[in-house]
């Protein structure tokens, strides 16, 4: 990919479009509006607080990177949604029920109340557990898209914004594998007027989003701009595009613990994980089929750290179980607990307990926030296709066709911010050091 040569200037407003208006959309656009008025901090954002390192360790250069690259302000996001379950922004956080009503969502009402979900293109073939009126109806699934695409349209027009960006943060759908409906634009586009099975709501919502040359990031494990057809539509319309599934809880923590595993050289016969869940995306995943989605993302993690097939006396034999249990006392605060069975010198053997009693939509909430700030970037510097230095935010990274995709968020972390370097014409940061012993 060629370097930006040049950034446009991040003026006038982003829109924020957010297909799923649950519990991480409503604490990501209630978290900006409390920071915004300052009552919040924007804890766990890399773009509003994490420094990036220039040159030599002793050049003593280490700016903000919000004040490095050209990222648009939290004052110019403006935010707009689809539901198929019509509460308002309000409505929706209370029942999310992640945020305190007096502390963080009544002093905001008015902001939150004033977001109303579109009508949504929805359906309960791709969700199973789910129902509500707020829906759009088509003959085709081409009509559907279509009416995304008008949607945005207005959106961008009444809001008057510069930009948009879409983040889905709609419910987990059913497994789909890629299939010939998937190849090509072509075949896609005759899937949607032939209303073929394959092709889900998000990924009507994806390519209407690259068809009016709006970056798209998929926040959920289901299928969705991750196949030959959109992601070559991306590059021919000049979008970026990127997921999917958020990296939080749970398998943040296997992507911190395993890379420090392996650089030792310890061995794992087997890792354990479960959940107790009682949100809505809980309820979502207790249906078999969307659990497959989020399974098939939560095991690729492990395998991919550890390279088995290279240290099969290790990893060879690793035993990986995902559990996810809906649990309606615990709400949105869900309990991960882990089990880890590690080896060490001669094989000896060692247990490690992690029990992680986590706000998932807490963890979710900033990197809705930096995706939408990083892929607004990349778009104005020209960068199109797939953003694999987005990767340090999902679970299953999406990258070029038959490239493994790097599942270290330390290495994740370098990637993105020499990516950043790369932009602005600074030197790559190789942590090599031996200039300073000369
Ligand atoms: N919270 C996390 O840490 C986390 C991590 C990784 C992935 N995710 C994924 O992010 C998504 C959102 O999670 P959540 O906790 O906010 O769930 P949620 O159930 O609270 O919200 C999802 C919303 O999407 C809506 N929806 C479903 N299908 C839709 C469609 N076709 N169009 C528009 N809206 C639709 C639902 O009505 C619901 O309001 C889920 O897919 C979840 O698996 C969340």
């Amino acid at each position: 990919m060629k370097k930006p040569s040049e950034i446009k200037p991040a003026t006038g407003k982003l829109g924020v479009l957010l297909p799923g208006f649950g519990a991480v959309a409503t604490t990501f656009v209630a978290g900006v509006e409390a920071i915004r008025r300052g009552i919040a901090e924007p804890i766990g954002s890399l773009t509003q607080l994490n420094t990036i390192r220039l040159g030599k360790r002793t050049d003593g250069r280490t700016p903000r990177i919000k004040d490095f690259v050209p990222l648009t302000e939290l004052d110019d996001l403006v935010f707009g949604a689809w539901d198929p379950i019509p509460d308002d922004g309000y409505a929706s956080a209370i029942n999310a029920g992640v945020l305190q009503k007096e502390k963080h969502l009544d002093p905001i009402k008015d902001f939150l109340t004033s977001i109303k979900p579109m009508p949504a293109v929805f359906d309960t073939s791709y969700v199973k557990k789910l129902e509500g009126p707020n829906v759009k109806s088509g003959a085709t699934k081409r009509d559907l898209a279509e009416q995304l695409r008008e949607d945005i349209r207005r959106f961008k027009k009444e809001n008057d914004c510069a930009r948009l960006v879409m983040v889905w943060c709609g419910s987990t759908e059913i497994y789909v594998r890629p299939s010939a409906v998937h190849e090509t634009i072509e075949s896609f586009e005759k899937g949607m007027d032939e209303n073929h099975k394959d092709i889900a709501p998000s990924q009507l919502y994806a390519y209407a989003a690259i068809m009016e040359g709006v970056p798209y990031a998929n926040g959920a494990p289901n299928l969705s701009a991750d196949f030959a057809a959109l992601e070559s539509l991306a590059k021919t319309k000049g979008v970026p595009i990127c997921g999917k599934d958020f990296k939080t809880g749970q398998t943040l923590m296997k992507t911190i613990l395993a890379p420090g595993f392996k650089t030792r050289m310890l061995g794992l016969s087997g890792w354990f994980s479960t959940n107790i869940l009682g949100n809505r995306d809980g309820e979502v995943l207790d249906d078999p089929e969307s659990f497959k989605s989020k399974e098939v993302s939560k095991l690729g993690v492990l395998e991919n750290i550890l390279q088995p097939e290279m240290y099969p006396q290790l990893y060879g034999n690793m035993y990986h179980k995902v559990r996810i249990n809906y649990y309606p006392p615990r709400g949105d605060n869900k309990e991960g607990w882990d089990n880890i069975d590690i080896f060490g010198w001669m094989g000896y053997e060692m247990q490690i307990k992690v029990d992680f009693l986590c706000r998932d939509s807490i963890l979710a909430a900033p990197i809705v926030l930096d995706l939408a700030i990083f892929l607004d970037l990349a778009s104005r510097a020209g960068m199109s296709g797939i953003q694999e230095w987005l990767s340090f935010y999902f679970k299953s990274p999406q990258t070029a066709p038959g490239l493994y995709a790097e599942h270290d968020i330390f290495i994740q972390h370098w990637k993105l911010k020499n990516t950043l370097r790369w932009m602005m014409g600074e030197e790559m940061v190789t942590h090599l050091g031996v200039e300073y012993y000369d």
